[in-house]
This record gives C-alpha cells, structure tokens and sequence, in this order.
C-alpha cells in the first residue's frame, strides 16, 4: 500500500524494477532527485498544475497525477504558468477538443516567457491518431503525450522529459492492466470518487468512449472494498463509484459479483455516509440494484438514467438496446418502489436522422419521467464512430430549434421536481463556502439538489439538517437547523 512506502528508501542507482507499482515509485523517487536539484538552483521549489477536461472518471485521474507530483516535491498550483503544466483531455465532443487547442495556444506565449516549462498532455483525446498528427506538426512546443491506457507510468514518462530532449509520444492502443496503489491527492477531504470499472464495451453508434477508454475491465471487489475502508478511515463521509455502465460491474471478474452484490459490501464499510454512483445504463438495471437501492440506508436517492433519445427509431439507430417503452417502464418502476428518488439524464438532440418527430418522442418522455435535471447535448460527429458514417445529418437551424424545444422542456419539468421539498428539512452535506456569497455555504441533499444556507466553514464536510426554506429554480435558500431541531 502506497502509505507504507519510504521513497527515501528507494535505491535510485540500480535499474527500476519490472513490476507495478513498485517500478512507478522508484521513478517517483527518481523525479524526487530531480526536483530537489531544481529547488537548490532555482532557490525555489517547481511547481506543477493540472487542467482537467471532460468526465468525472477524468476528475478522478487527474486526483491521481496529481498525488504523483505531489509526491515528487512539486508545489502544486492552479495557476497555468507552472514549470510542469499537463492538460488531461476529453473527446465526447469536438467542443471539448477544442477547449484544448485553444488553451495550448496560450501555453505556447507562457512558454516563451519561461524556457524551462514543460508542457504534458493525456487523457482521451490523446487516443486518437489524427490528434496525434496534428500535435506533431503544428504544436511542436509540447513535451509529452501519453493516453488513457498507460497513464499508470506518469511517474516513468516524468522522468524521461527531464532527460530526454523533443517531444515524447507514448500511447497505447489497449491494456488489459490495473494498477493498484498509486498515490492520489484528493480534491475533497470529505468526497472521493472511485473508479470500480474502467472501459466500455457497449460502442452507442455516437460515441467514442470505448475507442479511446478501451474494453470494459472491473477491479477486483477487494481493491475496492479497500480503498473505501482507507478513505473512511481518512474521514471520507461520500464515495461515487465510477464507471460508464456501473450496471455491468463484475462480468469479466473470476468470482462471481454484480454491481448491487458490490453496493450492499460498500454499504456495510463503517464511516461511508453516502454512496452514489456513475453512470447507469438503461438497458442493464436490475431489479436487484431497485431492490438494493430501496433498503438501503446510505445510497442517495438520486439515479443518472441516460436516455438519450425517446424515439424508437433513433435509439435504435443508436444502439442503445432499449425501447421508449422499456424506458418508461422501467422510470416508472424506480419511482414506484423509491418515490423520493430524482432522476437526471443526458439528452443528445440532432442525431443523424432525427426529425422534429423525434425530438416530439423525446420530449414526451422528459414530461413523463419529469427528471429532477437533464443535460442536453447537441450531436457532435466523431470521427471513427458509427454515426459519422450515417448520410444524413442533420443541418444546423433544425438541430438548434430541437436544442431549444428540448431545454425549455427540461427546465419546466426540473424548475417543478426541484420544489417538492419546500418546507422540509434535509440532510445536506456541506461542501464549499459559496462562490458569490462568503456568509454562505453551499451543500447537497442526498437526491443532489444544491442547498444554500448561512453558516460557518467549520461545518465543511459535516452532514447537517437544514430547512429548505425557497427553492429558487434549481436549488434552495435553507436556514441551519441545531442538530436536536433536525
Ligand atoms: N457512459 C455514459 C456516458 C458517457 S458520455 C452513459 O452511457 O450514459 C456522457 C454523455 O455525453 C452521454 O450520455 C451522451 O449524452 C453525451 N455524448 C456522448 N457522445 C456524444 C456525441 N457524439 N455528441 C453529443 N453528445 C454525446
Ligand atoms: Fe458511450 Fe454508450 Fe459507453 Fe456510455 S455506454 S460510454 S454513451 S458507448
Ligand atoms: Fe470525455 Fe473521456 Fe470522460 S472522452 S467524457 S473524459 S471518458
């Protein structure tokens, strides 16, 4: 385990070890040298910052980059000026794709000022090839590449921009490994997300995940279960567990475990609160999970249930396996068996195809589930992808009035979930002191909602009962209630 490791004890003269983790801590220990020199030049230490695009698997990587530079004597930092700056990217949509260019144009001028930067990019994008080429041609400036499926060997491929010169490309087409007990430094004292699957298997005809994230591959109940007793013991009171079909956890497992058979383990671990997860996929929910999720005492009531379309002939056309009907069906049985729950979903409008027909089908649904939140994508192309292929697209003035039927629909629905709990009291856990007001702080009800109310920070990652005195729109003004009025 990653605690009971002394880098200092490393020796850093011998060659690096074959295993994992040990052969990553020994270049831990390596960069260690390295920036300890730097320190003694510079009369300061280098700092490092991480940008994270895209996911909150991502979100989660980048807690793990960042516990490697941590580890190697970095200052981190969030400003983008840093010696060492790496961009870990996304690629669900050309936007996100160009967020990155964008940004990497202002590296190249911060650059210039100070020669001794060094520029990292990983992360999804970085796994496709036509990315690749045009990194090499016209972004000569950046020092390191790496993808998503040996970002394990950050520790090694550090080392190796300190001793190597030019740009250093190293991406992998698949991997069958995980890596255990690397070092991660976490964003919240009080939440973590968990990564209990890695890949996806399902190819939705629009979708580029399982091209650049690989095939689905679960951890081992025990590394899991593991993890979550040290962050417990750490005072993590809420853990996420993250994959992109969390329904289908354990298939490629040796011994026999579901994703609700991993839910009632996690439920048990003494310190863990809450419990929520990402993301599930319609077409596998079980019975099981409705079941689990009911009885328990610790999973929030709150279910991301992607629907992406609700027209037959679209899903069909994007592979997702399952009908408006069996959609429905399945909502109506969640809010059935556990009435308080909230609902959120994506939305993606101007598939290839798509007539305002369909957008009319989706819409339906969104009035009939009445989702608590809705994130409404508009189609992006991906190269590679099923979709791309597909002749008829669907031109932009009729991709935008679907877009703005389809948002004003979902705001209506959620404006009025949203408010059912005026007058109640929650438990909310308190998570930030709010953005534009420092007298309040910010908190989220089991079901996600947002909760603003006055208080001190001390109450930071505390769960606490708060009456929900206005909803405005998406969230609540609330008031602190003492622990004996809850
Ligand atoms: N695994 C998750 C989703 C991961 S991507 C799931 O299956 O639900 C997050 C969301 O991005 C998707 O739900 C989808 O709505 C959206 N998305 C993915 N590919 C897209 C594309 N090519 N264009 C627009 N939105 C897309
Ligand atoms: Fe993409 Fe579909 Fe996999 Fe989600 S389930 S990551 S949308 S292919
Ligand atoms: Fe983006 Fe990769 Fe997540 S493409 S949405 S960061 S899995």
């Amino acid at each position: 385990m990653f605690n009971e490791i002394d880098l200092d004890k490393i020796d850093i003269d011998s060659g690096p070890p074959i295993e994992e983790p040990a052969r990553q801590y020994y270049f831990i220990a390596k960069c260690r040298e390295w920036v300890r020199r730097f320190c003694e030049n510079y009369g300061r230490c280098p700092t490092a910052s991480i940008q994270t695009f895209g996911c909150q698997m991502n979100a989660r990587d980048s807690e793990k980059l960042l516990g490697i530079l941590r580890q190697a004597g970095y200052d981190i930092t969030e400003e983008e000026s840093a010696d060492f700056v790496l961009f870990n990217t996304c690629t669900v949509r050309d936007n996100a794709n160009q967020r990155v260019y964008g940004r990497l144009g202002e590296l190249k001028s911060l650059k210039k000022q100070n020669p001794a930067m060094k520029i990292a990019l990983c992360g999804c994008m970085m796994q496709e090839p036509t990315v690749i080429e045009k990194l090499r041609a016209s972004y000569r400036f950046v020092d390191l590449i790496f993808g998503t499926h040996n970002i394990f060997r950050f520790a090694e491929l550090l080392c190796r921009t300190y001793e190597e010169q030019g740009m250093i490309v190293d991406i992998w087409e698949d991997t069958e490994q995980i890596v255990e007990d690397l070092p991660v430094e976490r964003k919240y004292p009080f939440k973590s997300g968990i990564n209990i699957m890695f890949g996806c298997n399902n190819f939705c005809s629009y979708c580029i995940v399982p091209y650049v994230r690989g095939r689905e591959r679960s951890r081992e109940p025990e590394d899991i279960l593991r993890e979550i007793r040290q962050l417990a013991a750490q005072g993590v009171a809420e853990v996420m567990l993250l994959g992109q079909n969390v329904n289908s956890y354990g298939r490629n497992l040796k011994k026999p475990i579901n994703f609700a058979g991993l839910l009632r383990e996690v439920e048990k671990i003494e310190g863990v609160e809450r419990i929520r997860f990402m993301t599930s996929h319609p077409k596998d929910l079980s019975d099981e999970l409705i079941e689990v999720m009911k009885e328990s005492g610790k999973i929030c009531r709150h279910l991301h249930l992607p629907l992406q379309s609700g027209s037959n002939r679209i899903l069909e056309r994007m592979n997702r396996r399952y009908t408006k009907e069996q959609y429905l069906a399945l909502a109506q049985k969640i809010r059935q068996e556990i009435p308080d729950i909230a609902i959120t979903t994506d939305i993606i409008v101007g598939f290839p195809g798509e007539t305002m027909e369909d957008v009319e089908d989706t819409i339906d649904v969104i009035r009939q589930v009445r989702y608590d939140n809705a994130f409404t994508f508009i189609y992006s192309k991906r190269t590679g992808t099923p979709a791309a292929a597909m002749p008829d697209q669907v031109p932009e003035e009729q991709v935008r009035e679907g877009f703005d039927r389809v948002l004003k629909v979902v705001q209506d629905t959620a404006r009025e979930q949203v408010a059912r709990y005026q007058g109640q009291v929650a438990k909310v856990l308190v998570e930030e002191i709010n953005d534009h007001d420092e007298s309040l702080l910010t908190g989220r009800m089991s079901n996600n909602t947002l909760v603003h109310f006055p208080g001190s920070p001390e109450l930071i990652g505390r769960i606490v009962p708060v009456a929900l005195e206005k909803c405005q729109g998406f969230y609540y003004m609330g008031r602190l209630l003492l622990e004996t009025d809850g």
